[in-house]
């Protein structure tokens, strides 16, 4: 077959693949809530058909994360509207210290992408955002009014990032609910000081976590979260079941997605496990803390934590 001829037949089958994804993706919104939220918690917890139906409520419910994008482009009309819906995000005292920060130049991106190698979709997706926790901007005002402010303070950090991690969610949801796919990308703050210089971050200004976005290539699954049992508490914080709920839960998330023996964290250190479910993996991966670069680099950068 001629060449073009192979691009337009290739085209037709993504866009046969784009369009089954979508029905796809569709007939799971039909589902049930029990079926849902079952798929969510599988916690065999009292399930919730009552309430009114809510198409939103659904797609939060049966959410994941994408890492995998589809070459069409998202229209800058529609990523300047979810960047709208981000910052309309609450914010702490209305100090408004998020900002939101588009890596558009290709090199730029080349640049950040190269650092994190295993993470091939950080250059590839097709838009990548940075939410930065902005303690500059409050304090700057302070200088324009008069007013001296200290933002580097524990307090002026904690609102900041909360402000930032508040926004991104807030376009994760936005962007889901337009058949965008996105994956939130904290391992930027693992080489803190090259991504600074790359995108030319002053002091007191951090980033809280990139974001990839595009169209979704593939189906990807639904991540079953801890039972509620754990992670809600009625009146009184109550963790004494913790050990037995973790294992029903680790053999319950395995007999769904096992993690392959190829993929087992630290096998030098900790061994091969016979049986490696989620809190194994989990334990080992926060054993090896990540991000030793990120506290020196932010007290070298107008935060005292005081
Ligand atoms: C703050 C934050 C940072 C994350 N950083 C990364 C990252 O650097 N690289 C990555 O591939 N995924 C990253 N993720 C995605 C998580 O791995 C993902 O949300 C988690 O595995 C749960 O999957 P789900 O969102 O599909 O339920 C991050 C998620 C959050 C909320």
């Amino acid at each position: 077959m001629v060449p073009h001829r192979l691009a337009i037949v290739d085209r037709i089958a993504r866009l046969r693949g784009d369009r089954d994804a979508m029905l796809r993706r569709e007939a799971a919104l039909m589902s049930s809530w029990s079926e849902v939220v079952g798929r969510r918690f599988g916690d065999g917890a009292p399930l919730s058909e009552g309430a009114d139906d809510n198409d939103f409520l659904r797609r939060v419910l049966s959410r994941k994360t994408v890492r995998r994008y589809s070459d069409r482009i998202p229209a800058e009309e529609l990523l300047d509207r979810l960047v709208a819906c981000a910052l309309s995000a609450s914010a702490k005292s209305d100090f408004q210290q998020a900002s939101i920060l588009r890596v558009r130049d290709q090199q730029k991106r080349a640049a950040i992408g190269e650092l994190f190698p295993s993470m091939p979709w950080i250059g590839a997706a097709p838009a990548f955002f940075i939410f930065l926790g902005d303690a500059r901007r409050l304090q700057r005002i302070g200088e324009i009014r008069g007013k001296p402010v200290r933002n580097g303070t524990l307090e002026g950090f904690f609102n900041a990032s909360i402000d930032a991690a508040l926004a991104m969610q807030t376009m994760i949801l936005c962007a889901e609910s337009v058949g965008l796919g996105v994956c939130p990308i904290s391992v930027i703050r693992n080489e803190i000081d090259k991504v600074a210089a790359v995108l030319g971050l002053p002091d007191l200004v951090f980033p809280v976590a990139g974001l990839c976005l595009g169209y979704p290539e593939g189906e990807g699954h639904v991540s079953l979260r801890l039972p509620r049992t754990l992670t809600t508490h009625a009146d009184r914080y109550d963790d004494s079941a913790l050990g037995l709920a973790i294992d029903d839960y680790d053999r319950r998330r395995h007999a769904l997605h096992a993690i392959p023996r190829e993929q087992q964290r630290s096998n030098a250190e900790f061994g091969e496990a016979e049986f490696y479910g989620w809190s194994e993996d989990k334990a080992r991966q926060a054993a090896k803390a990540e991000g030793a670069a990120f506290p020196p680099y932010l007290r070298s950068h107008g935060f005292t934590f005081d």
